[in-house]
């Protein structure tokens, strides 16, 4: 079952770059109030709702970033930690390599080689990425830099151009890596109104 590979492969991505930010614009005698019990616009949540729905793309935004810009960002932005062509840096260690490594019993987890989809790198470095200033980045910016990690993966061509087509359409080498998770209680379900009451449903399916 594709959503469940999916989930697999993004909650970990979603869990690493979630933050929350308190409004502190109104402000009383005893400092910023954190507006509790406030409604909560539709335009406010989009600035939160940014997943990226895969393997079809759904959530990929308009914009797009080449590989040449995308080194532009990389050197600027990312290479402080994770070094000259991604193969490694201070903070983090490679981000090229290991396609293939999968099949194997010595690992190599790079976006190249575990990666299901591209969509699952843009969504990461959107939300996570740089991290001492996640989501600074423009969605150019964000198309641009996967692109440019794609390409030093033997991923993307030189010349190549990241945006919602050319990722969705990328087959990714572990595409097919990933196992569904097949026990019931994994199953999420979603229920809007006239829900069961939880308990009734645990197990059942
Ligand atoms: C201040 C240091 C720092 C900067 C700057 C930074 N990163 Fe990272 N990056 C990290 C760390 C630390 C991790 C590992 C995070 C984790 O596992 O929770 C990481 C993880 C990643 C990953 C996931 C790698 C994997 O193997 O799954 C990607 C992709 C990535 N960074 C891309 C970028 C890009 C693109 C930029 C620039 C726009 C950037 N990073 C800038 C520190 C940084």
């Amino acid at each position: 079952m594709r959503s469940a590979k999916v989930l697999v492969a993004t909650v970990a991505v979603a869990l690493t770059g979630c933050a929350v930010t308190v409004s502190t614009s109104e402000s009383g005698p005893a400092g910023p109030s954190p507006r509790l019990g406030q409604p909560v616009s539709e335009a406010q949540l989009a600035k939160w709702n940014i997943d990226v729905r895969t393997p079809d793309g759904l959530g990929l935004p308009p914009g797009k970033g080449s590989v040449a810009d995308g080194k532009k960002v990389y050197d600027a932005k990312c290479l402080a930690c994770h070094g000259e062509g991604a193969k490694g840096g201070p903070v983090f260690g490679a981000m090229v390599g290991g396609i293939g490594s999968f099949k194997t019993n010595t690992r190599v987890l790079t976006p190249g080689s575990m990666y299901p989809y591209a969509g699952v790198l843009f969504d990461y470095v959107r939300r996570a990425m740089p991290m001492n200033a996640p989501q600074s980045l423009t969605d150019d910016e964000s198309y641009a830099v996967s692109a440019y990690i794609l390409h030093l993966n033997g991923l993307m061509p030189a010349n190549g151009v990241g945006d919602a087509k050319t990722f969705t359409a990328l087959v990714m080498p572990n595409r097919d890596g990933f196992i569904s998770d097949t026990r019931p209680d994994v199953k999420a379900e979603r229920c809007m109104s006239n829900c069961p009451p939880i308990s009734s449903t645990r197990g059942k399916k």
